[in-house]
């Protein structure tokens, strides 16, 4: 039977948890094999009898890290074919007061070290390699107290439109998937009210599962999308196609 990624190697960075953990799980479960990078002390137990994976931890924000990520794949399987820049943080900081070291750090991980991940790994990449990079729907519009990772967000979406050109002439395609709210460790935080109230602003009237995203992120990288580069996808049950206006029909199936 054929599978979408049979025999390519794909590193996958944010992997011990949710989407990471889910894109890790899809593209074994799809023939590929994976180097998956998280930071050091995040739990891979999940991993150890998976032989198509091997582990990296460091900070996605470190460059030595991206390096070492990129050269495990070699040393390991020979060669990267594929990349999912993953990893990110939230992070609320107040406009008019907050310490601005958070703006910062939120900006170096979600932003600089996609860079770095981009640089480290096209530099070995051959033509047909893909990579795709987890923007999010609030890099889409803006939200109230949220200006810090949205600003993130966004930058990472234009990012990955500009990076789309100059990757295009070494054969190499660089995509965003867009996700809506999604129950993962980042989100355990949302409960009760503010749970429902996330989940009243969906169409499809409930919250994502990682590996509704991860499914996004496979395809993408795949051959199946052979087409498409610079892109972004939102992946939220139609939260996006919503301006605001109106809270979407409520319905129970
Ligand atoms: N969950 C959501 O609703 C949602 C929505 C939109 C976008 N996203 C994005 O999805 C991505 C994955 O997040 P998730 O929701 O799976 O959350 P998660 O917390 O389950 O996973 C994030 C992973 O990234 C790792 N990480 C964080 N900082 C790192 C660093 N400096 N170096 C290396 N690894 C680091 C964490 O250790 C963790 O394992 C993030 O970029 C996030 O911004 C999430």
């Amino acid at each position: 039977m054929s599978q979408l990624h049979n025999e390519r190697v794909i590193w996958v960075t944010g992997a011990a948890s949710g989407i990471g953990q889910a894109a890790v799980e899809e593209i074994v479960a799809e023939g590929g094999r994976v180097i998956a990078s998280d930071l050091p002390g995040t739990d891979f137990s999940w991993v150890e009898d998976i032989e198509e994976v091997f582990v990296v931890t460091g900070d996605v924000s470190d460059p030595d890290h991206n390096e070492a990520a990129v050269k495990a794949a070699q040393d390991e399987f020979g060669r990267i074919d594929g990349a999912v820049l993953n990893a990110g943080m939230a992070g609320r900081v107040d406009l008019f007061d907050g310490p601005i070291d958070s703006f910062d750090r939120v900006m170096e991980v979600n932003v600089r070290a996609v860079v770095l991940g981009i640089r480290a790994c096209s530099q070995v990449m051959r033509p047909g390699s893909a990579i795709t990079v987890t923007a999010s729907t609030s890099g889409m519009r803006g939200d109230p107290g949220m200006w810090v990772y949205n600003t993130s967000k966004a930058a990472v979406i234009n990012l990955v439109r500009s990076a789309s050109m100059d990757l295009a002439s070494r054969g190499i395609r660089i995509n965003a998937v867009c996700p809506g709210p999604t129950e993962t460790g980042m989100t355990t935080g949302f409960e009760g009210e503010s749970y429902e109230d996330m989940r009243r602003r969906i169409p499809l009237q409930r919250w994502g599962n990682a590996n509704e995203i991860a499914a996004a992120h496979s395809f993408l990288l795949s051959s199946q999308a052979s087409f498409i580069t610079g892109a972004h996808l939102p992946v939220d049950g139609g939260m996006s196609a919503n301006s605001g206006q109106f809270t979407p029909p409520a319905f129970s199936l």
